[in-house]
């Protein structure tokens, strides 16, 4: 519409700026301001704090909030006809454990920018639009991440997660029911939706827009991931007196496990990824040799048929690899390969065209809330360069311009999804 270019320039890069610097002191380290890296676990005193702010933004620009079952929240600005589908926008607001400032907030931040410049500029649309926040887009306190996303889609039963622990010993179920508790003053929807259409505006997290020298990803897919919890149990014994043919020796069951995970893991091509990062040891004891270990696997691929067959076989070669430990593997994640949906990358390529960027098609190699929206609705998400690619690490970093544009490239197309 002929009014686009003013909400374009009504979008503010001090104000998302500020924000986003706000919000990375909730949970930064040490105290400081975010940059030596943010730690904001989903359903803490911190994510809800975070919440809080988020919720004071909206209300003061006329935006409804409400929460669902899981603890989505949800920021609406109504729409001028009555009854259409709304087009939501959002993200996560919790972090890795030592993450960064951008990594999701700015998903949700930019949403609520973009809304704000269209109400400023005047813009007026048939659709409302919903700036949404997705509960445990992480996984780093309860594993697995988009539990919110799933569980909006119908992917996975609300209740699926109740029983799964945090390090201290805090159940989903228990951390859910005291968030919803405290946050009990928010008004109730129902779990679940039929949106128009679903956009999300994230940081790239690699190095391919900064290297080129681009402004805007238009991502056109995801690569699935599967993520498995593996137990070995052996038995301790004391490291001096054990005589070592007698023993049960459960990190020796894992170096053996993960030396032939990465066997059937080889890929000369390098587009598969496979990732062992989280290693729990009992007793833990430099003395005593290890009872019991559980290890995670993060496991990806673009192609299905890879995912599939590969990760099938995950197992069996745990199995045939170990020689003494009793074995449990778990599958908690599995996320088929997406596509996002012509209308919206169409509408992205065409918001970067008009505002002058260069942009770039690309796939996303993380996961995002928006892989389990393809199913219910047109989706579909906005990068902007991450300074050398690095994410998931306190020193993640894009400029207050990289990130403006961004924003203004997601409100021209929440205009044009939102419209009619
Ligand atoms: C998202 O955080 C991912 O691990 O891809
Ligand atoms: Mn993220
Ligand atoms: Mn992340
Ligand atoms: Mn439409």
């Amino acid at each position: 519409t002929s009014i686009t270019p003013n909400a374009v320039a009504a979008v503010s890069e001090a104000r998302q700026w500020d924000r986003l610097m706000q919000m990375a002191r909730l949970g930064a380290f040490r105290g400081g301001d975010g940059s030596e890296g943010v730690n904001r676990a989903c359903l803490t005193p911190l994510d809800r704090e975070a919440r809080r702010l988020l919720i004071g933004w909206g209300q003061a620009i006329g935006l409804t909030p409400s929460i669902d079952a899981l603890g989505n929240l949800f920021l609406r600005s109504e729409g001028t006809v009555p009854g259409l589908a709304p087009v939501l926008a959002g993200s996560h607001m919790d972090s890795q454990p030592a993450g960064g400032r951008f990594d999701g907030i700015w998903g949700v931040l930019a949403a609520l920018e973009a809304v704000q410049a269209l109400h400023e500029a005047g813009v007026s649309l048939a659709r409302p639009i919903e700036v949404v926040a997705w509960t445990n887009e992480e996984g780093g306190r309860f594993a697995p991440g988009c539990m919110g996303s799933m569980a909006y889609a119908g992917h996975s039963a609300a209740d699926s997660w109740d029983a799964v622990t945090d390090s201290h010993g805090v159940s989903f179920g228990e951390a859910l029911r005291e968030h919803l508790a405290k946050e009990a003053d928010l008004p109730r929807r129902p779990l679940g939706g039929a949106p128009h259409a679903y956009v999300e505006a994230h940081i790239e997290q690699g190095p391919q827009l900064e290297a080129a020298g681009l402004d805007i990803g238009i991502v056109t897919g995801i690569q699935g991931s599967r993520w498995f919890l593996v137990e070995l149990l052996g038995a301790s014994a004391h490291a001096g007196t054990a005589p070592v043919s007698m023993r049960r020796d459960a990190v020796q069951d894992m170096v053996r496990a993960i030396t032939a995970l990465n066997a059937l893991m080889a890929d000369p091509t390098d587009v598969l990824r496979f990732t062992v990062a989280k290693i729990e040891v009992e007793p833990n004891s430099s003395n005593s040799v290890a009872e019991r270990v559980r290890f995670t696997i993060d496991f990806r691929h673009p192609d299905a048929a890879v995912l599939t067959a590969r990760g099938d076989a995950i197992e069996a070669t745990i199995r045939g690899a170990v020689r003494h430990c009793d074995v449990t593997v778990t599958e908690r994640f599995h996320a088929l390969p997406v596509e996002f949906h012509p209308a919206v990358t169409g509408a992205v390529e065409r918001a970067a065209a008009a505002q002058g960027l260069k942009a770039v098609r690309m796939p996303s190699g993380a996961f995002h809330d928006a892989q389990f929206m393809v199913p219910l609705c047109p989706s579909g998400m906005i990068f902007i360069p991450s300074y050398r690619g690095i994410s998931h690490n306190p020193a993640e970093y894009s400029s207050p311009e990289q990130l403006v544009r961004g924003a203004r490239v997601l409100a021209q197309v929440l205009a044009e999804l939102a419209r009619d």
